[in-house]
C-alpha cells in the first residue's frame, strides 16, 4: 500500500518537476509557478489558488471544515480565514477531531532569514500562528532555517547567525507567548539536541535522489548541502525532535500553517512519515501577499520599490503606496466614475483583505470601489493609515524584545499547555 502510494507520489512529483522547469512542458505556460524559490503568475489578479488545490492535490479550506473549527473554538475564525486568505490544507479534520477528543497536537512554522528587515508579506503566516495558538492553545515550535539561507544564497555563516537574531526579535514582537513558544536556530540546535538529528537522518535514508530531484527541481550541479536540507525542514514535523517539550513521545502529530510555496517539502514529509511509523504533519497553506506594483509576484525583499518593511517610516509607507500600489480603477476620474474599480487587481484592495479586521467596513469599500463612487486615491488614503499603524506597532514592540527575551524563547525547555 505504502509502495503504491510512494510510486504515485514519485510520479506526480516528477510531473512537477518537469512544471517547474517548465522546459518540457512549454504547454503550461498558463499555469501557475509556485515552488519554495518562485512565485509568479501571468493573471494580473495573481495566482489562481484553486488550480493549485487540484495541481498540488490538497482541499479546500471550504465553510464545513470553518465551521467545525467555529464551533469546536467557541469563536469567529480569523479574517484570512474568513477571506479565504489561507486557503487549503491537508488532513485538517483529523486535527480537529484530535482537538474534540482532547488529544494533543502541536504547531510548527519557521522561517529563513535572508534578510534583516521583514516585510509585510512575512507577518501572514506568523500572524496567523499566532491565532491559532491562542484559540487552540498549543504548543509551537519555529525553526530558523539559517543553514538553508547559507546554503542558498551568497551569505557567511556569522551574517545568516545575525539575521536569525534580528529575525527571531520580529517574531517575537509578533505576540507569541514564551510559555508555549520554542524558536531554534538549526545551526545551533543540531548540537544540542540528538534526538532532532536522528529524525533528520531517519528521513535522509527514506527520500532517494531521484525523489528530491522530482520534487524540488534539484540538478547534478546543485550543491549536495541543498541536497539534504528538506530533511531538515521535515524532521520538525515530528514530536520525537523535541523531547524536552514532548517527553519524548513520538506520536504527537503537528499542524504546520505555512505559505503554500512550502508544500513540496512537506509533501515529501507526508510520504515518509509513515514508513518511519511516525504521523503525517497536517498542514494549512496561505495564499501571498501581492508585490505593490502587482499581484504577478509576491511581496519580495530583494525588491524596495515592491515591498514595505517592517521598519519602513510612516513617510516612506505613504509614497510607496501612492506611487506604486497598482489600481484596479479607471484611466481618467470620467472612466472610473462610469465602469467602477476592479478590486480583484487592485493592490489597495488586496492589501485591506489581509490588514483590515472590520468585515463590514471591507464590503462598504468593495462595493463603493467597484461602484466608482469610491476612486483609487481614496482607497489609498485609507490603507496608508492602516498600514502605518500596523508598522508603527510593531515597531513599539519590537523595541521591547531584549537580547534576554530571545534566549528565553530560544532555550531547550518544557513548555505549558
Ligand atoms: N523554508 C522556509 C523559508 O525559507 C522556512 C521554514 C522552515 C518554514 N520550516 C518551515 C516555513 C515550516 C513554514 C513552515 O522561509
Amino acid at each position: 500500500m505504502t509502495e503504491i502510494l510512494s510510486e504515485k507520489v514519485d510520479e506526480l512529483s516528477e510531473q512537477m518537476a518537469k512544471q517547474l522547469n517548465g522546459k518540457e512542458e512549454e504547454v503550461d505556460n498558463e499555469d501557475d509557478k509556485v515552488d519554495p524559490w518562485n512565485v509568479t503568475s501571468n493573471s494580473k489578479a495573481g495566482v489562481d489558488y484553486d488550480k493549485l488545490i487540484v495541481r498540488f492535490g490538497c482541499s479546500k479550506l471550504n465553510d464545513e471544515i470553518l465551521t467545525k473549527m467555529e464551533t469546536l473554538i467557541n469563536q469567529k475564525v480569523h479574517h484570512f480565514l474568513r477571506r479565504g486568505i489561507f486557503f487549503s490544507h491537508r488532513d485538517l479534520h483529523l486535527i480537529l477531531k484530535r482537538y474534540e477528543e482532547k488529544k494533543p497536537f502541536f504547531l510548527y512554522t519557521g522561517r529563513g532569514p535572508s534578510s534583516s528587515a521583514l516585510h509585510l508579506g512575512h507577518l501572514i503566516p506568523f500572524m496567523f500562528t499566532r491565532w491559532i495558538q491562542e484559540a487552540f492553545n498549543v504548543p509551537l515550535v519555529i525553526q530558523m532555517t539559517d543553514d538553508e539561507k547559507f546554503l542558498w544564497k551568497d551569505l557567511t555563516i556569522e551574517t545568516t547567525k545575525k539575521m536569525t537574531k534580528e529575525n527571531v526579535k520580529d517574531i517575537i514582537a509578533m505576540g507569541f507567548d514564551v510559555n508555549k513558544t520554542f524558536i531554534f536556530s538549526d545551526l545551533s540546535y543540531i548540537g544540542k539536541c540528538p534526538e532532532f538529528y536522528e529524525n533528520i537522518i531517519r528521513v535522509q535514508r527514506s527520500v532517494t535522489f531521484n525523489q528530491v530531484k522530482g520534487i524540488f527541481g534539484f540538478g547534478d550541479s546543485d550543491c549536495i548541502g541543498k541536497i539534504a536540507f528538506p530533511a531538515i525542514q521535515a524532521a520538525p514535523s515530528f514530536s520525537s525532535s523535541f523531547p524536552f517539550i514532548f517527553d519524548g513521545k513520538k506520536d504527537i502529530p503537528s499542524l504546520i500553517p505555512c505559505a503554500i510555496d512550502q508544500d513540496p517539502y512537506f509533501r515529501m514529509t507526508r510520504d515518509v512519515a509513515p514508513r518511519l511509523s511516525l504521523p503525517k504533519p497536517a498542514l494549512m497553506h496561505s495564499s501571498f501577499l501581492p508585490a505593490l506594483t502587482g499581484a504577478q509576484t509576491k511581496m519580495s525583499a530583494s525588491d524596495p520599490n515592491n515591498s514595505i518593511f517592517l521598519t519602513d517610516t510612516p513617510n516612506q509607507i505613504k509614497n510607496k503606496i501612492n506611487r506604486y500600489a497598482f489600481s484596479g480603477g479607471g484611466a481618467t476620474v470620467d472612466e472610473h466614475r462610469a465602469n467602477g474599480g476592479d478590486c480583484d487587481i487592485d493592490i489597495s484592495y488586496q492589501y485591506m483583505k489581509f490588514f483590515m479586521e472590520d468585515d463590514n467596513r471591507l464590503e462598504e469599500l468593495r462595493t463603493e470601489y467597484s461602484s466608482g463612487r469610491l476612486l483609487t486615491g481614496d482607497l489609498k488614503k485609507e490603507l496608508i493609515g492602516i498600514l502605518q499603524k500596523v508598522v508603527a506597532e510593531h515597531q513599539e514592540r519590537r523595541k521591547t524584545v531584549t537580547d534576554e527575551i530571545v534566549e528565553q524563547f530560544m532555550t531547550p525547555r518544557k513548555l505549558n499547555f
